[in-house]
């Protein structure tokens, strides 16, 4: 997976405001680039024939999902509420040379808006943060935008190593939450299930954590 840091952790200056945080966690040079795109995102896209369709990566920080996708063949848009993680997009998308309109780039709060249209993929891997956000609804939202035949996949992080949040363990859905939330009738399960994730902890050796995917087709 590429870098995300560590959002649910906090620190006395945390801004409260969902904009002021994520721009100040993508701020300046502060989150080192990777470039990978998330290995559990690669696995269940592989399969599915991109043909210049259209994908909608949800909160898509500095891009390397989306940047991938558009190297797939989806025609990409990618959005985030944070301006300086799209900064870093659109430079690393240029520098892989992904033309500049394989990928559409928008700043946007989910929480309060959500971008118009229909995707036959959309994708929110990660979409956590310990400040406000209306995870469920942008989740329903997204399933009501998936266009017929097209592919809902939520990934997300379920079960952490202790230090990885030793004062104030957040507590992440499961796979039954994020179906019970959507409650998709008639939609195919493609997957819904957990997965290992490598990790290295702070002294340097191999980790791991859990993390979950519901991949979902519309019927
Ligand atoms: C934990 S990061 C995951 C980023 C990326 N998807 C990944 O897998 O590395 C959560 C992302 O959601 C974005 N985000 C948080 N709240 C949001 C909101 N209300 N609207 C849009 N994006 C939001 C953050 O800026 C951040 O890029």
């Amino acid at each position: 997976m590429h870098q995300h840091g560590n959002p649910a952790q906090s620190s006395d200056d945390t801004p409260a405001d969902a904009r002021a945080f994520w721009e100040d966690f993508y701020g300046d040079g502060k989150r080192p680039w990777t470039g990978k795109p998330n290995a559990i995102l690669v696995d269940e896209v592989s399969g599915i024939d991109a043909d210049g369709a259209a994908a909608l990566d949800l909160g898509c920080g500095s891009g390397a999902d989306a940047i991938w996708l558009a190297q797939q063949g989806w025609r990409v848009t990618a959005v985030d509420i944070a301006e300086a993680a799209l900064v870093t997009g659109r430079e690393h998308a240029r520098d892989a040379d992904v033309p500049a309109a394989a990928i559409d780039w928008q700043r946007c709060d989910l929480s309060t808006d959500f971008p118009t249209g229909t995707w036959d993929l959309i994708s929110a891997c990660y979409l956590h943060s310990k400040v406000d956000l209306e995870r469920e609804q942008i989740l329903r939202r997204a399933a009501a935008a998936v266009a017929p035949g097209g592919h809902l996949i939520v990934i997300g992080h379920w079960a952490m190593p202790e230090w990885r949040f030793p004062d104030d363990p957040p507590r992440f859905p499961s796979t039954d939450d994020v179906l019970a939330m959507l409650d998709l009738d008639g939609w195919a399960i493609i997957a819904a299930d957990t997965r290992e994730v490598a990790m290295t902890d702070p002294d340097g050796n191999p980790a791991a954590r859990t993390d979950n995917v519901v991949h979902l087709r519309r019927p």
